[in-house]
């Protein structure tokens, strides 16, 4: 029988990709089995999602007063606890401190709605709207100290079409997540992806760029 890699999803919100990363994990397309659903938000959407799937939920919120390094040391004990191999942020809305995310460097992935290296930050969609760009996307990539600046992994591209707002890319996009996150985990869990001197590792070579692949592959993947 093979093994499940123990993980720990990081949410502020709505959960989707926590939902896309549930339901793999589920039906035994993800070897993984989730150990714990951590929130900042009391209310996020995202704890009912793991709620109904059975796994155990937490809250941590910044209490008045806390400060950053206070905060990721409390969450840095949530996670010990926990024991993860892997630790996946999934709209994660808190900025890391350098210790907590050095804990876990290569053991700790985000996904961000943007081709990286371009718009870091928030609001992706609609600066890239706002900037005229013919493409958009989103990226998975190793969480390093700088902000949305660590070796990525795999990216989603999409074409913007003349009618395309920031809701229907914010649609477009999540809809590339749930399956290029999974996708990417599953290569993790697999032992074939792996941080080494900063860069990523797949199948044993060291990859010059990220797996690029357009909306339509990855929809039929
Ligand atoms: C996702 O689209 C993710 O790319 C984004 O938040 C959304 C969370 O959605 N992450 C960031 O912006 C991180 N900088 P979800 O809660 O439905 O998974």
């Amino acid at each position: 029988m093979s093994t499940l890699l123990p993980i720990s999803v990081l949410i502020s919100g709505s959960g989707t990709n926590l939902q896309a990363i549930l339901d793999a994990a589920g039906d035994g397309r993800l070897p993984v089995r989730i150990v714990s659903v951590i929130s900042d938000q009391a209310d996020a959407y995202g704890l009912t999602r793991a709620a109904k799937s059975g796994v155990p939920g937490m809250v941590l919120e910044a209490a008045g007063g806390m400060n950053r390094e206070g905060y990721d040391q409390a969450l840095g004990t949530l996670l010990e606890k926990s024991n993860p191999g892997l630790v996946v942020l999934a709209g994660f809305m808190r900025i890391l401190s350098a210790g907590l995310v050095r804990d876990w460097e290569g053991r700790m992935l985000n996904v961000h709605p943007s081709l990286l290296p371009g718009y870091r930050g928030l609001h992706t969609h609609r600066r890239v709207l706002e900037a005229g760009e013919s493409h958009h996307g989103t990226s998975v990539h190793f969480v390093t100290e700088e902000l949305d600046g660590g070796p990525v992994i795999a990216q989603a591209k999409l074409r913007i079409g003349p009618g395309d707002t920031e809701q229907t890319l914010n649609a477009r996009v999540q809809a590339l997540e749930h399956r290029m996150y999974p996708a990417v985990i599953r290569w993790f869990a697999q032992d074939r992806l792996r941080m080494a001197d900063g860069h990523v590792e797949l199948d044993g070579t060291r990859l010059r760029e990220p797996v690029i692949r357009d909306e339509e592959t990855w929809l039929r993947s």
